[in-house]
């Protein structure tokens, strides 16, 4: 059972209806999936092992990046990765009809409402993984798509991804890139700090690189706007167990907080 949402944990196997880059050093993979997962919240995670996998304990977290229910009712995940080492490598090669180890959903989401004001949703690189279902789900929720805005930022214009995805839910998209290949020439803070100057956001929601979320942090906290933040740590047990996955928190009386576990999704103000 999860103690965030006490929607049940469940391992199983799936086999992949897809498995597919979608730009150069980026694959996304589907598959069928338990029922449970029809509950998900965006900013939860799963973890993923390979049946030929020689360490079972070893497993790899990896955020929900879309739920959707098929014309049978059954839900089907999708996981956006990116391929940095062996684990991603071997995975991006599993053809079709591949079967693999699934365990979730885990942790803690963001905060889902209809917001009335405008939210900005901050991604880099890879952190849009799970930005894709929360935008999703807040326009599920009944916010109106005109007010949420996403910033996409990356090191080049490969690593801009999902813009389609987010265009197609209606909401408008604003990107970054480090070398100039697209969108403003710079580090994606810079047009949500522009973007502030007259924006009078409800929230800012941000999942990427911890340079990043510690700017996204500071930008909101100066600001006074309330801010989620998906974090990542290296993670062995993934369940609150091994304690490797522990950072430093302000909101509690023992400092540390689990981020598998009471995460990855943390009030800003929550962390160091
Ligand atoms: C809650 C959570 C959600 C995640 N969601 C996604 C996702 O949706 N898509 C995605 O591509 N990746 C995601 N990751 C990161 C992903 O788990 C790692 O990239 C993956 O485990 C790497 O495995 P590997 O064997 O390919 O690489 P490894 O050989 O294990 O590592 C290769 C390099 O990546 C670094 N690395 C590995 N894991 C992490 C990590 N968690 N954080 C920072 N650096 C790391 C290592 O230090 C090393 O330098 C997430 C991580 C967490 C904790
Ligand atoms: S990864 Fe083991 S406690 Fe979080």
């Amino acid at each position: 059972m999860n103690e965030n949402t006490g929607s049940r944990v469940v391992q199983e196997t799936i086999a992949l209806t897809e498995n597919k880059r979608i730009s150069e050093g980026y694959f996304r993979m589907r598959a069928q999936c338990g029922t449970h997962y029809a509950n998900a919240a965006a900013g939860q995670f799963v973890t993923l092992r390979l049946l030929d996998q020689k360490d079972p304990l070893l497993r790899r977290p990896f955020s929900i990046h879309q739920v959707t229910i098929g014309p049978n009712g059954t839900p089907e995940i999708e996981i956006l990765y990116r391929v940095v080492g062996g684990f991603t490598s071997k995975l991006s090669r599993q053809p079709a009809g591949s079967r693999i180890d699934l365990l979730g959903p885990l942790g803690h989401g963001f905060t889902v409402a209809a917001h009335t004001r405008p939210a900005a949703v901050v991604a880099g690189g890879i952190g849009v993984a799970p930005l894709v279902f929360l935008v999703w789900q807040l326009n599920r929720a009944g916010m109106n798509p005109d007010l949420i805005t996403v910033f996409l930022g990356g090191q080049s214009k490969n690593d801009i991804l999902c813009r389609d995805r987010f265009e197609q839910m209606g909401v408008r998209t604003k990107t970054a890139t480090e070398d100039g290949s697209l969108g403003f020439h710079g580090l994606v803070t810079a047009p949500l700090e522009t973007w502030l100057k007259t924006a009078d956001p409800a929230m800012i929601y941000a999942c990427g690189p911890h340079g990043m979320l510690t700017a996204v942090g500071k930008i909101a906290r100066t600001a006074n706007i309330a801010c989620e933040l998906s974090i990542e740590t290296l993670m062995a047990c993934g369940l609150g167990v091994c304690m490797g996955c522990a950072v430093k928190t302000h909101d509690n009386s023992e400092g540390y907080q689990h981020v598998c576990k009471h995460g990855p999704v943390f009030d800003a103000a929550a962390i160091a």
